[in-house]
């Protein structure tokens, strides 16, 4: 049996293990014509990227009392989702849990829906402006269905940790 041939054999039988060199470079052009509809019949190509799970709505109320609506799915935070969204939340750590700087009020009505707060969030909320009942570190509020329509109000001062009072550039 021709090597080209025995590839193919094997290719037929759905052995995914080899390497896509194995047929010969001087093989003619219908040789690779043919590896090529073999692997195009065996294989299943992706043809869409997959979709993500989850199209929920988050509200941010900037302190002056402004609304803006967002898109979010499954395991976005409320940090990130802002920084996506050209919304003015703070994050001076980037969602390590060592500043106060994401603090967001949560709506009363969802408030009771989120993961209870870490004694580590616990600890930095402790330190946050305006601390309120129902507030939490946006960087630890993790999007789910139970969230979909969540509204969170931004305070109106963060305590910046950052000797310079710099504020770091999403990323
Ligand atoms: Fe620092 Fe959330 S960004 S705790």
């Amino acid at each position: 049996m021709r090597r080209s041939t025995f590839y193919l054999a094997r290719l037929a039988r759905g052995d995914r293990s080899l390497p896509l060199l194995a047929v010969r470079p001087h093989a003619s052009p219908q040789t690779f014509k043919s590896v090529f509809n073999t692997l195009s019949a065996s294989r299943s190509f992706a043809t869409s990227v997959p979709k993500l799970s989850g199209s929920y709505t988050v509200t941010y109320v900037s302190p002056e009392g402004a609304r803006k609506t967002v898109k979010a799915v499954d395991g976005d935070n409320l940090l990130e989702l802002a920084h996506k969204n050209n919304i003015d939340l703070e994050g001076a750590c980037e969602c390590s849990l060592a500043c106060s700087t994401c603090h967001v009020i949560v709506d009363p009505e969802y408030y009771d829906k989120l993961e209870e707060p870490t004694d580590e969030e616990n600890d930095m909320l402790d330190l946050a402006f305006g601390l309120t009942d129902t507030s939490r570190l946006g960087c630890q509020v993790i999007m789910n269905k139970d969230l979909d329509g969540i509204t969170v109000t931004l305070p109106s001062a963060t305590r910046n940790m950052r000797v310079d009072g710099s504020k770091p550039t999403p990323h």
